[in-house]
């Protein structure tokens, strides 16, 4: 009893600890330490507001739309009203290993939210060529993966909202990354507009929607319907691009004060997050029965 008390009390200590900054921490644990010292870098103030006036005047469009866009980007994340801002570590989600390309880190935080969630049942709105389908699938060898599109490049000439990324909409060749893989088996392909599409046989049963479809503000609402309905009583649902498109910020911003349970974006992705599990205090199914395994 003394020991859990003991115990309690070091784990209290460390937690404290870990609150303080990089800086703070070093010169409470000892001298010796070094934390990040940003601050002695203000040597650089003068020639980095070179550059940046330099890149604002001179440096053509690209780089002034990246420059500006990476500091919109970060304003949004820290000024969102009511939408936590969490990090990877401290959701307990960085040990956990997962095996896919590297052109999204997204895509491989979600395969690890799914795989600590153990979820069975996915649905995921927008396929397009199936990357994160197939990693979803691999990852996760007891989930099944249902994945929605359009039927054909046509049809995204009548569809009920309005449709963005036209990117997306010259070559046709969804699902191509998992067609004929081991984990086709495990993948269902699903047809459809969002708006229109008929959800009600997944009802209830779906443990992770991964909203990924069209990103105007109407598609996205009508999307986050759809999910709820289908969420089962331990379900997610991730947004992708939640601070990329004014739709998707929107939504999901005006959404978080009315749901039962926060809604928080990972720091370093895309993502948003709403979950039925209580992830915010490391209430992972996965880590229930110990430390998570590697495969
Ligand atoms: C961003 S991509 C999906 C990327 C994919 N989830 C991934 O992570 O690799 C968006 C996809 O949504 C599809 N889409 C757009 N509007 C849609 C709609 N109304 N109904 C179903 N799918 C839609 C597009 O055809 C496109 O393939």
């Amino acid at each position: 009893m003394l020991r859990a008390a003991h115990g309690d009390d070091q784990s209290r200590k460390a937690d404290d600890l870990l609150r303080l900054t990089p800086g703070r921490l070093a010169r409470r644990l000892n001298g010796q330490r070094v934390g990040p010292q940003l601050w002695a870098n203000r040597h650089l103030i003068a020639s980095i507001s070179a550059g940046l006036a330099r890149t604002l005047i001179t440096g053509g469009q690209g780089s002034r739309y990246r420059l500006l866009g990476h500091i919109w980007l970060e304003l949004q994340r820290f000024l969102a009203p009511g939408v936590l801002n969490v990090d990877l570590a401290d959701l307990r989600m960085d040990t956990t290993l997962v095996e896919g390309d590297v052109t999204r880190h997204c895509r491989l935080v979600l395969g690890a939210l799914c795989k600590l969630l153990e979820c069975r049942n996915v649905f995921e709105i927008g396929t397009y060529l199936g990357q994160t389908t197939w990693l979803l699938a691999h990852n996760n060898p007891d989930a099944h993966v249902f994945t929605l599109d359009l039927p054909t490049l046509d049809a995204v000439d009548h569809l009920k909202y309005e449709v963005t990324d036209p990117e997306y909409f010259v070559v046709w060749d969804r699902g191509a990354r998992f067609r004929g893989t081991p984990e086709a088996g495990r993948i269902t392909q699903l047809f459809g507009d969002s708006a229109t599409f008929d959800f009600s046989p997944y009802h209830g049963k779906i443990d992770l929607v991964f909203i990924d479809g069209s990103h105007s503000m109407d598609y996205v609402r009508s999307d986050t319907d759809a999910a709820f309905r289908m969420l089962s009583d331990r379900g997610t649902i991730v947004w992708d691009d939640y601070l990329y498109y004014p739709g998707i910020y929107r939504v999901v911003n005006e959404l978080s004060p009315l749901v039962d349970r926060p809604v928080f974006h990972i720091v370093g992705t895309r993502l948003a997050v709403y979950s039925r599990v209580d992830i915010l205090n490391g209430g992972w199914p996965a880590l229930k029965h110990g430390p998570p395994i590697p495969r």
